[in-house]
């Protein structure tokens, strides 16, 4: 049905007839470009079928190379112009920078690129949606040039944490048949300007090398190219010794040196545009260039030497390397170091294709986290930001938890680089170090699902992540009122609804889970989901609390603990080194203090604690009862879809208050104020 999620916010629901009525007729498309596989072309497809279910309109497209009378024109800039069309008004466009006017008699969509003419199709198309007919000309550009989605699927079909179905690139070994779903995910990417995607796990094999399986690849590539996504794939770095028959995969042996640019180029052969590589190596458990005594950049350059010779490849080098054998008794041992312990001295020593990829936080895409400190000490090494669409630590998907507000607490955070202003999103979008090559990544867990993350609430989280890595400083109100309209529909109380229960259910949250920094207080050994405040200790993942009988935190500090504090610039670091300026919401991220210790807000920790957990589970309680008003406002399929989960979240939310209250009432024996937890 229309209704099972599979268009997400590109129903192109037709407007009630009343606002319909209002928009004139609308002739012809011309379309200044006609090969099948041009964005251009998808552009114009796409513009015909959303205005005919929108407006109801039927209308047709005209390819052609010079201007006729149309009522909407798409095309890039340049075939515009050679067309004989007037570019005068239209300011310099970025790459993949847009045009959009709809003053005038003929809208004109116009973008640098064929991929930046599909983009403007896509916001002309979701103001229709969202019945906005007024009268706009402007040009829209990207904050950053790599805005890609990584997808963590596996080649037997299963997906790293994967929430909603199967695979939709791969199963059983091979590259799927049938590829109708990557394409309807490309136009989903396409539709919030996305330009590439990385089609398999960062944790990958070398099956994905073979003969067959390289033609697979191809396939995929063709299936997303008409929407203008790129793809690259994930590579595993002792593929030389354990696929090649090498007897070493050292990334300075010439053997291999060779090996790996006989692989890239069969990949060129099939994928000529690829983007690129994305590495995780020596992290957890993973061979890499420190297997074979050479440094992080060796392994790197290597791969960016085979990549130079074809193009404008690049290699994603995460940062994503730390020991997980961590032995906790020492309290100077901190995973947050790791990042900027391993990167931070190899800054020069990177060639100018390695782009690294740094996780938004030090740890692991926890419910609270401050920035990675290593976004402050690299200069030279281009990087881009690394969110995580699929909700590992969030409540994978069965949760309500909308990410931009967290997203934006990174996005908008000064590191004072140099004692200047250096706010995290100008440095992900070269502004700020005048890079080049940067931006962000998102982990993606689309499935076969046909609400493609197993819950229709969730794509709020892949639409505004497209729409931060356009434009960090959008609002996350906007973005999700915009996200409601074309999902669910234009009535207000709809937008409003989905507004509130998403504005409210990342602070609800974290106030269930962890609070005050103390990390998502998920079991951490197996799951990731539900309740479990105790595996968080005692093993070497880093995650530690370091909770005892009368204190709980992490002491960051440069005086007495691991001096990850010291890892920020000076303005940064002074801030988080002393408690009393250190925001509450960081308090145990960089202290370990007494569970009597005074908040800002003049409570306790242990009775923040208690009391988090009551009011977000109490928060969560109320989300099935605000959507119950939109019941027939919405289709029922979707309408029982979400209602379903929200009471199972309002649920686990008592589950959750209950396990944490209980476990920490057991272990410093404070009472609740309110009386509320007991060992009872
Ligand atoms: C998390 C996640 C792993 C994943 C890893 C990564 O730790 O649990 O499944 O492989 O991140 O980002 O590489």
């Amino acid at each position: 049905t229309p209704e099972n999620g599979i268009d997400a916010w590109l129903r192109y629901a037709a407007l009630p007839s009343d606002i319909r009525i209002k928009h004139k007729q609308l002739s012809r498309i011309v379309a200044l470009s006609s090969s099948e596989t041009s964005p251009v072309y998808t552009a114009a497809k796409e513009l015909q079928d959303g205005i005919n279910r929108i407006l109801n309109q039927q209308i047709d497209i005209l390819f052609a190379t010079t201007i006729v009378t149309s009522t909407i024109i798409i095309g890039t800039v340049a075939s515009f112009s050679s067309a004989g069309g007037n570019a005068q008004e239209i300011p310099k466009l970025k790459e993949d920078g847009f045009w959009l006017s709809t003053k005038g008699e003929t809208v004109q969509i116009l973008g640098q690129n064929e991929r930046a003419a599909l983009y403007g199709a896509f916001e002309y198309l979701s103001m229709l949606a969202q019945g906005n007919f007024s009268q706009v000309a402007y040009a829209s550009n990207p904050n950053a040039p790599i805005r890609w989605a990584n997808q963590w699927d596996n080649l037997d079909g299963s997906i790293e944490r994967g929430y909603g179905g199967k695979s939709i690139f791969f199963k059983n070994g091979v590259v799927l048949d049938d590829l109708t779903r990557v394409a309807q995910y490309a136009r989903l990417l396409a539709s919030i300007r996305l330009n590439g995607a990385i089609v398999n796990n960062v944790n990958a094999g070398y099956n994905l090398l073979n003969p067959l399986n390289l033609k697979g690849l191809a396939r995929i590539a063709n299936a997303m190219r008409p929407y203008g996504i790129r793809i690259g794939i994930s590579l595993y770095f002792d593929s030389p010794r354990e696929l090649g028959g090498l007897s070493t995969s050292d990334p300075l042996d010439p053997q291999v040196i060779k090996w790996w640019s006989n692989i890239t180029t069969l990949v060129y052969q099939v994928v000529p545009d690829l983007l690129g590589y994305l590495i995780k190596a020596n992290s957890e458990g993973q061979p890499g260039p420190l297997t074979y005594n050479r440094t992080l950049a060796d392994g790197a350059n290597m791969f960016a030497r085979a990549l130079k010779p074809h193009g404008d490849g690049v290699v994603m080098y995460r940062a994503f390397v730390y020991n997980h054998h961590l032995d906790e008794s020492d309290w100077k041992n901190d995973r947050a170091n790791a990042a900027v312990d391993y990167f931070k001295d190899l800054d020069t020593q990177f060639d100018d294709n390695v782009v690294i990829q740094i996780k938004f936080g030090p740890i692991d895409f926890q419910v609270r986290e401050p920035p990675s400190p290593l976004f402050a000490n690299l200069r030279q090494t281009n990087a881009v930001i690394e969110f995580m669409v699929a909700q590992e630590y969030l409540g994978q998907q069965s949760h309500v938890v909308y990410q931009p507000p967290l997203w934006k607490t990174i996005l908008d955070f000064d590191m004072r680089i140099d004692g200047k202003s250096s706010i995290v999103s100008d440095i992900v979008s070269g502004q700020r170090l005048n890079w080049g090559r940067c931006g962000y990544a998102a982990v993606v867990n689309v499935g076969n699902d046909t609400t493609w993350l197993g819950s229709h609430m969730a794509m709020a989280n892949l639409y505004g992540y497209g729409r931060l890595a356009w434009n960090s400083s959008d609002n996350a109100v906007d973005i999700v009122q915009d996200w409601a309209r074309l999902t669910f529909g234009i009535d207000k109380t709809i937008v409003d609804t989905v507004t509130k229960i998403s504005m409210e259910s990342w602070p609800a949250y974290e106030n269930y889970t962890g609070n005050l920094g103390i990390q998502t207080l998920c079991d951490i050994l197996y799951t990731h989901f539900g309740p479990s405040p105790g595996s968080q200790d005692g093993n070497g993942w880093g995650q530690w609390t370091r909770a005892n009988a009368h204190s709980i935190g992490m002491d960051r500090t440069l005086s007495t603990g691991t001096k990850n504090s010291g890892q920020y610039p000076l303005e940064v670091a002074e801030i988080f080194d002393n408690i009393e300026t250190t925001p509450d919401e960081l308090l145990l991220w960089f202290h370990h203090v007494p569970y009597t210790q005074k908040l800002k807000s003049g409570k306790t920790v242990i009775q923040h604690f208690y009391d988090a957990h009551y009011t977000g589970a109490e928060t969560a309680q109320t989300f099935p009862a605000q959507w119950a008003a939109l019941k027939g406002l919405i289709d029922d399929e979707r309408f029982e879809h979400v209602a379903l989960r929200l009471a199972y979240q309002a649920g686990h939310s008592i589950v959750w208050r209950d396990a944490v209250n209980g476990f920490y009432i057991a272990k410093c024996g404070i009472p609740d104020d309110a009386n509320r937890v007991g060992n009872h």
